[in-house]
């Protein structure tokens, strides 16, 4: 019998913005293959401006953070809840028709290497998730990054296993570029699926995101207009872009931990700018740094690009024409919801961890092996 496993993905990127779920439906004979997955419905809830703040009020340390982040672990697996009720009306759906949710949470710390903040490295990663089963009625499979820690890695990024599955060609050189708060790309060479990569490139929306709410009134910069008001100005771009990150190799991940207030203003304080003029600065900064990337691993290619940072008009503008010799495509050509890839992937890798399938490519993450990634918590 052909049976269908319907699982809930549940994301919450670095720009806070919000809580992205995708109802995604697998072949129970299809099960090895994250290409059988059927992205059958989507649902987006913004998080209000008290809840955007106390998130990022833990990007970075500060007073009484416990508190703080136990508190905050209820309240959002509360909202996550208050999502996949929605969600289930919308779609007629009760919650024994859902076989589990993949719930990535929020991430409000990433230290994935060793630094003067973390003798261990360490990801951390909110939303209770026996809360979340409790408050639900349905099992949440969780906590997909300890495990490719706990064996090295740096348990990020964890969604190019499913780009492979979904995007991989044998006749051309593919990407997937995610433009959120950080920007990740998965690199997928034709013909040759066992050398995948993929990697954060750096900031996508996040300084971005800083600088317009510092100057303009809004939490982003709609379609990228304050910005295409300013000039880049490319002695600031090239100061920025010396920054060691971008030159360093993969296995790299990073966030807001690092790419923040504090690191743009080591650059703004040394120059006078007219503040849009640092918007555009800023925009170009994230197109180069995917541009660059690309261009150093392949000169022709179908680039699939997603996440929030694709409704950046100028943003995209900026990335075709640093990257002429490539095509670069949404992911709707695929089918596929481009604010909804994301959360697929962990709806995927639900269906992984209850299939004993390895969710990790060790050559993405520098994890020493590949493994199973994740835990289950029942109601
Ligand atoms: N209409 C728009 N114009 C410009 N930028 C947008 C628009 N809509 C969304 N964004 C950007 O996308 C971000 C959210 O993208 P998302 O993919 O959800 O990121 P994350 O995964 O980090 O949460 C917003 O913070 C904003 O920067
Ligand atoms: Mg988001």
């Amino acid at each position: 019998m052909n049976n269908k496993l319907r699982y809930i993905g549940l994301m919450s990127g670095t720009s806070a913005d919000g809580i992205d779920l995708a109802l995604v439906e697998f072949d129970d004979n299809l099960s090895e293959q994250a290409n059988g997955a059927n992205l059958t419905a989507s649902y987006y809830q913004a998080y209000d401006n008290d809840t955007q703040e106390k998130i990022m009020a833990l990007y970075n340390p500060g007073n009484n953070e416990l508190d703080r982040a136990g508190s905050l672990d209820i309240e959002l697996a509360k909202q996550f809840s208050k999502a996949i009720k929605e969600l289930l009306v919308q779609e007629n759906l009760t919650a024994a028709g859902i076989t589990a949710i993949g719930c990535h949470g929020q991430t409000i710390r990433h230290r994935p290497i060793k630094s003067q903040y973390a003798t261990n490295p360490f990801t951390l990663q909110i939303g209770c998730l026996q809360t979340l089963a409790v408050l639900t009625g349905i099992r949440v499979i969780g906590d997909f990054r300890t495990k490719d820690i706990a064996l090295g890695g740096q348990g990020a990024p964890l969604v190019p296993a499913f780009h492979q599955a979904i995007f991989a060609s044998n006749q051309n050189d593919v990407f997937v570029v995610n433009i959120g708060g950080i920007a990740n790309i998965t690199f997928l060479p034709k013909n040759a699926p066992d050398k995948t990569i993929g990697f954060d490139t750096g900031p996508g929306n996040a300084l971005m995101d800083y600088w317009y709410s510092q100057h303009q009134a809004g939490r982003y910069d709609p379609k990228g207009q304050w910005a295409s008001s300013g000039s880049i100005c490319s002695a600031l771009l090239s100061k920025m872009l010396s920054d060691p990150y971008f030159q360093h190799p993969a296995p790299k991940s990073t966030g807001r931990e690092y790419f923040n207030a504090l690191w743009l203003s080591q650059f703004t304080e040394q120059i006078t700018l007219n503040p849009a003029d640092i918007q555009a600065t800023l925009t170009a900064l994230t197109a180069e740094t995917i541009a660059q990337e690309i261009s150093q691993l392949s000169t022709k290619s179908d680039v699939y690009i997603c996440g929030g940072g694709i409704e950046n008009n100028y943003l995209v503008s900026l990335l075709n024409q640093k990257l002429s010799g490539h095509k670069i495509v949404n992911t709707h050509t695929k089918n596929i919801n481009s604010d909804s890839l994301e959360a697929m992937a962990f709806a995927w890798l639900a269906l992984a961890f209850d299939k004993n399938i390895y969710g990790n490519i060790p050559a993405v993450t520098g994890a020493s092996k590949h493994t199973v990634l994740g835990m289950s918590v029942n109601p």
